[in-house]
């Protein structure tokens, strides 16, 4: 047996798993802000969840197989399907908007490398119902609320924010044929990524002519401004400037529009998605996305037989948890035991008073440990150091008048003659250490 978990696999021993934690509980606590509800799924799902509607790029790298009742089934590899099944099923019951997130664990079998394995846990927050763009700007503000809260700013990351029907219309304005929509929109993915020659090559094979082949060149320079004064009156096109612009706008207002770049290069992979779409990135360039998402608005329709609009994100903790590392944002875990209580050396009835001590102390909420052997004092004492306590309860039933003694570094010792009295003082300790 190997001692190593699969490639792309990740064991989490306890500081790795304090990292995680770390951002769990930042997600929660931001997503919980913008009244979003927990949900889950299952993490095996039938098989043709995900060849219907998830892209070429998801399904050449599902963890699949046929169970023992000859079922096609998958690991998930993204939670949009289930999600989309789950609210499609109950469409009819639920308020609207659907307000939803969850943090699944999610299995795609890619090529490792940095950023990218094999597992990994993806915050998905989604929002069903709502056609208007104040939806998009009120899902991205999450986002972005996210990277704040664990620190980063507006230096650190940008959100680079596309829409695919704004594409579309500049698309139809320069009489591009819908046939070539697909090609034009992979060169516009690879666009930062390939030589221009690549790009304008692959144009040139979809039918593009010369002075076309450089609009589409330029399109990743395109800003606002450029869209309004070009397209703004554009019979295909105008329309989606406007929405786009409103967009814009709603994100000023939501305080997040120094994190914003309009980029149209960013079309997103997966298949299902419709309208507005972005992706986080860090500044430097250095890391992979660390979110993604956009609206999605016939996925409901196409999964439950439902009509109603969608929009979501995906962002994945590790990613994130190496732009954290980078950016000394990771904070230390932080030890587990509060008190630790030791015994006075030559105690007879010892381990009872002991573990009386212990429980009344757990009872009242502190974390307590002790050696699990008799061991000398300064032994005990010295262990407790090692594990992180922050204070120190020696119990010695000998001494009748005060068995008790509390030590906190910085403080003079304490004694207790009853049990209910040092509690309340590590009680006390306790908050006000808090
Ligand atoms: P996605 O772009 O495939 O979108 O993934 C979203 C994020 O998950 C990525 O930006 C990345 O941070 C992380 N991620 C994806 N694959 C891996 C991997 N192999 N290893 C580590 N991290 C990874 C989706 O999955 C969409 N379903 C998101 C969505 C939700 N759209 C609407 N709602």
């Amino acid at each position: 047996m190997s001692p190593k978990p699969l490639p792309g696999f990740r064991d989490f021993y306890p500081d790795a798993l304090a990292e995680r934690a770390h951002i769990f509980d930042s997600w929660r606590r931001v997503v919980r802000r913008y009244a979003f509800q927990e949900y889950d799924g299952p993490p095996l799902e039938p098989l043709e969840l995900y060849t219907q509607k998830s892209g070429d790029e998801i399904v050449g790298q599902l963890y699949n197989f046929t169970d023992k009742g000859d079922r096609a089934v998958a690991l998930r590899p993204e939670m949009t399907p289930t999600f989309a099944r789950m609210v499609a099923a109950k469409a009819q019951a639920l308020r609207k908007p659907v307000r939803w997130f969850s943090i699944p664990q999610l299995f795609r079998y890619e090529r490792t490398q940095k950023g990218r394995l094999r597992e990994h846990y993806q915050l998905n927050v989604d929002l069903v119902g709502e056609t208007d763009v104040l939806a998009d700007a009120e899902l991205l503000s999450v986002a972005i609320d996210i990277m704040r809260e664990l620190g980063l700013t507006s230096q650190d990351v940008r959100a680079r924010v596309s829409d695919r029907r704004l594409l579309n219309g500049l698309l139809a304005h320069h009489a591009i044929p819908e046939a070539a929509w697909p090609a034009v929109y992979a060169v516009l993915d690879k666009l930062e990524r390939q030589p221009r020659e690549v790009s304008a090559d692959a144009l040139a094979a979809a039918g593009l002519d010369g002075a076309t082949q450089e609009t589409v060149l330029g399109f990743g320079a395109l800003d606002l401004a450029a869209l309004q004064a070009r397209y703004g009156t554009s019979a295909s096109a105008g329309e989606a400037v406007a929405r786009f612009a409103a967009y814009v706008a709603h994100l000023e207002a939501l305080g997040v529009g120094a994190w914003v770049k309009v980029d149209l290069t960013i079309v997103r992979g997966l298949a299902y998605y419709t309208g507005i779409v972005f992706e986080l990135f860090d500044n430097v360039g250095e890391f992979r996305a660390i979110c993604g998402g956009g609206r999605y608005d016939n996925l409901l329709g196409a999964l439950g037989g439902v009509d109603l609009p969608a929009l979501g994100f995906g962002m994945g903790d590790v990613v994130l948890g190496e732009l954290l590392r980078a950016r000394g944002l990771m904070p230390a875990a932080t030890p587990s035991v509060g008190v630790w209580i030791a015994q006075a050396p030559d105690t007879p009835d010892a381990p009872q008073a002991l573990l009386q001590t212990a429980t009344a102390l757990r009872a009242s909420g502190a974390t307590v440990e002790y050696a699990l052997r008799p061991q000398k004092l300064d032994k005990q004492l010295e262990a407790g150091r090692k594990a992180g306590a922050g204070a120190f309860v020696i119990v010695d039933p000998a001494h009748t008048d005060s068995p008790w003694r509390l030590r906190r570094t910085g403080h003079d010792d304490q004694s207790f003659t009853t049990l209910p009295s040092l509690v309340a003082a590590v009680t006390a300790a306790r908050e006000s250490d808090r």
